[in-house]
């Protein structure tokens, strides 16, 4: 049984003197025992927020880390410089894609000093709209993914706790969310890229896949009616308590019927 998992993804919002309070009013309007919860806010605010989480079963995460370990790399923060701030950490994220113009292979990289660092990774993939519209969806994300994980020991990955979050590129921020269908085969898709990278078809079956792209507490349903979506990777919507509490407690009914051995239709 796959867990359901919601990931708030502040992006660059919040400051110290304010993610606290933001992510303990988060943290208890969203008290689902059987959801992975996970709050990911800029660098500055993580010990903000790991503070004003003790004592919550909330885990907090980086939005990005360097894929090397320190050194002469001016303004960045490597994996192990977060032990005692974070346990998670999301990866590929299509904004840096874009703005720093991440690589596969450099992403896949970043995936690798996650876990050796024990933080456990959230890799972004989604496809542009016009790959969407010229029907490669499928193939560029089995690229995306082939780019940063092929090679790498599918064991560790798993061990790591490896997420894939599904993440088209015209749905973030847009309010434009995909088809849960769509959401779906791509889901599918993406275990079936792993199994064929060398996973096998169990390891993969258990992979965790997220749907991120303007979720809301009106739209959540729609993704976890599908069996193959595990949750959410949440933006805009993440900065909003009254929104994650319906986001969240959405997830709660799915992962309830999960556990008592029924998907949820
Ligand atoms: P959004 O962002 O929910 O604001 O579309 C999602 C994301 O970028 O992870």
């Amino acid at each position: 049984m796959r867990p359901v998992i919601v990931a708030a993804n502040w992006k660059m919002n919040t400051t110290p003197a304010d993610a606290g309070e933001l992510a303990a009013m988060i943290a208890s309007r969203t008290r689902e025992p059987d959801v992975v919860r996970v709050i990911c806010p800029p660098f500055v605010c993580l010990a903000a927020v790991r503070d004003a989480l003790a004592g919550e079963d909330v885990a907090v995460g980086a939005q990005n880390i360097h894929h090397e370990l320190y050194g002469a790399y001016t303004g960045e923060v490597s994996a192990p410089m977060l032990a005692g701030l974070a346990t998670w950490a999301i990866v590929g994220h299509s904004e840096r894609r874009r703005d720093a113009a991440e690589t596969d292979e450099l992403i896949g990289r970043k995936v690798g000093r996650a876990i050796d660092a024990a933080l456990r990774p959230i890799l972004c993939v989604g496809e542009q709209l016009a790959e969407r519209d010229a029907g490669r969806a499928i193939e560029v994300v089995a690229r995306q993914l082939e780019g940063a994980l092929g090679g790498r020991d599918p064991e560790g990955l798993v061990d790591g706790g490896l997420v894939i979050a599904y993440e088209p590129v015209w749905a973030i921020g847009t309010g434009r969310n995909a088809r849960g269908i769509d959401a779906a085969e791509m889901a599918a898709a993406i275990r079936s890229t792993v199994a064929r990278l060398g996973w096998g078809d169990a390891a993969a079956e258990g992979l965790p896949v997220l749907y991120g792209g303007s979720v809301t507490s009106a739209n959540m349903g729609e993704f976890l009616e599908e069996p193959s979506i595990d949750g959410a990777l949440v933006g805009g919507a993440s900065l909003k308590p009254d929104e994650m509490a319906g986001i969240v407690g959405r997830a709660g009914m799915t992962a309830r019927a999960r556990r008592a051995g029924t998907e949820m239709r």
